[in-house]
């Protein structure tokens, strides 16, 4: 699999921290059929009904900027507005970004809920949308991998698995940090963002290579920024937002412009 989420272009330029929120209200916007199609690909890949075996999921990728976060927050925000009780976890604890984008607390959260050793001590706060909640990264931690390879931090997700149907975890580049790789060993599925036409084909081998030797849980990757006109053989309407592992391989690596 799987699915581009959506268009380049739509961020300005100089608005590096800034993520896109689909609007799955508006059913002529081709983002949110694509948001749509992703979140439909990510069930089928977990399971009906997402099954309490198989309901946490890791969104990482190679480096910084290439989409993991506005990737795990429509996401989160599809499934919820789809009926799924789901629940975002900002595991990105050195460039936290959930409470910015929800303007929630950053603190207390997964940090504080780990350091204190308890499920039951998990912050957890709301959404503007019904069944959507929030842990967002807590304080800085130097020792975030360690944090995050621990018992206590298993135990929150398996007692998580319990209420929410859908749990994401956003992550830190998986080039870069060791966390991504601490928690992939965690869940029960990883995803894998790739900024189309950018992100070097050596590095997609790569971090697959890398997280499958980790976890063998990797279940997919997904095409961030596809642009239409350079993918050429896709037809016009949501498939323009669709890629394949495969085709994004075989595709050149200059980045787009
Ligand atoms: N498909 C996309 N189209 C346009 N801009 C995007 C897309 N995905 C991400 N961006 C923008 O790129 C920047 C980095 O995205 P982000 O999701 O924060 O990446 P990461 O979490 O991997 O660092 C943000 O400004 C975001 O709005
Ligand atoms: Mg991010």
């Amino acid at each position: 699999m799987i699915i581009n989420p959506f268009k380049r272009n739509i961020a300005r330029r100089d608005d590096h921290n800034r993520i896109h929120l689909i609007d799955f209200s508006d059913s002529s916007d081709p983002h949110a059929e694509a948001f749509r199609m992703l979140r439909l690909q990510v069930e089928v890949a977990l399971g009906d009904g997402f099954p309490e075996t198989c309901r946490s999921i890791l969104i990482t990728s190679t480096m910084q900027g290439e989409g993991k976060t506005t990737t795990a927050v429509n996401l989160a925000r599809a499934n919820a507005v789809a009926g799924i009780k789901t629940l975002l976890i900002d595991a990105d604890n050195r460039h936290p970004m959930i409470n910015h984008v929800f303007k929630i607390d950053q603190t207390p959260g997964l940090t504080e809920a780990i350091l204190a050793g308890s499920s039951e001590k998990v912050s957890i706060q709301r959404s503007p949308i019904e069944k959507l909640d929030l842990i967002s990264a807590g304080a800085r931690q130097e020792f975030a991998a360690e944090l995050l390879g621990s018992e206590c931090f298993e135990q929150i997700l398996t007692s998580l698995k319990k209420t929410y149907q859908l749990i994401i975890i956003d992550s830190t580049p998986f080039g870069m940090f060791a966390d991504s790789g601490t928690i992939a060993r965690k869940v029960d599925a990883t995803f894998v963002v790739f900024y189309a036409g950018k992100t070097e084909p050596r590095n997609v081998e790569k971090t697959i290579k890398g997280l499958k030797g980790l976890a063998g849980n990797v279940k997919g990757v997904i095409l961030s920024r596809v642009s239409a006109k350079r993918h050429a053989g896709y037809t016009y309407g949501y498939h323009d937002y669709y890629a394949s592992y495969e085709k994004h391989h075989r595709s050149d690596s200059r980045p787009e412009s």
